[in-house]
């Protein structure tokens, strides 16, 4: 594949990740983020180029790599004034990581194809240590062509690259996982009440339902230490526009 120019646009807690890994693989050519201190500060800690426009990147690399928050961040980014469509160069591919609503994305790749480019839907199972053990799992939309290309790319911070279907299939994937754990921690809440109500101790209920019952699962065994000691805490955004049918 040798060769091949990429660049991040969206350094959060995943995407810094994910530049990361592709900087350490000599892959990385430069990044983007909307609040430039944290682009400097990739720049000055791994030595790549700190782009001022996702326009600027998406002239210097063969492909753009998005993860970002959600669909107003991606439309921003790629449809924007300055954004991705403004600097893309025939035949450059667009890969978006990032977990939207599959219309949007749709949307955007069809604006991507008109301009020479290609790009896929490719939302990720996995949280941000599993991009740091390069463990994630990619469900990727787009041709067959495009999605030969963006995994040998996503190899350099993936373990398992799936190709669901065409376009915004990735996302559709993505959304019946998110539906099934978003159904199963609330299971989790409801059983945990109730065995409390039975007099079960919190050992007893850990056990049951993080290493005995068939269950059980990772989300049990994170789950459940969390709900029982009461930490809420938000781990990441419950709705995202035009999701709302799954919840
Ligand atoms: N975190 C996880 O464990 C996890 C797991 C699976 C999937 N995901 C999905 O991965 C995506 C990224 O998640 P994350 O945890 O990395 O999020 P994050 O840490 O909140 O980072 C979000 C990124 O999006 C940028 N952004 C947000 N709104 C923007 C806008 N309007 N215009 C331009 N840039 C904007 C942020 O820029 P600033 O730095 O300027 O704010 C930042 O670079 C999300 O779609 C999420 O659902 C996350």
């Amino acid at each position: 594949m040798g060769g091949v120019r990429v660049g991040v646009a969206g350094l959060g807690v995943m995407g810094w990740r994910i530049a990361k890994n592709l900087r350490d693989d000599g892959l990385l050519v430069g990044v983007y983020n909307r609040s430039v201190d944290k682009a400097l500060r990739f720049g000055r800690e791994f030595g790549v180029e700190v782009f001022k426009t996702p326009a600027d990147l998406a002239r210097s690399v063969d492909v753009v790599i998005t993860m970002l928050s959600d669909d107003d961040a991606v439309r921003s980014i790629i449809a924007g004034e300055g954004g991705v469509l403004a600097g893309l160069r025939g035949g450059s591919l667009v890969i978006d990581m990032s977990t939207i609503s599959p219309s949007t994305s749709i949307e955007l790749a069809n604006l991507v194809r008109s301009r020479g480019g290609e790009m896929v839907d490719a939302p990720v199972i996995g949280t941000s240590v599993a991009v740091e053990r390069r463990e994630l799992v990619v469900l990727v939309g787009g041709s067959e062509e495009a999605f030969n290309r963006a995994r040998d790319v996503l190899q350099h911070t993936a373990k398992t690259i799936i190709h669901i279907g065409p376009n915004g299939y990735g996302l559709y994937a993505k959304l019946i996982n998110n539906a099934l754990l978003g159904s199963y921690v609330v299971a989790l809440a409801e059983v945990i009440n109730l065995g409390r109500g039975f007099g079960l101790s919190d050992s007893v209920i850990t056990d049951v339902l993080t290493r005995l019952s068939s269950a059980r699962s990772p989300t049990s065994e994170l789950k459940v230490p969390k709900i029982l000691s009461g930490d809420f805490s938000v781990q990441f955004a419950l709705l995202k526009r035009e999701a709302h049918w799954l919840v």
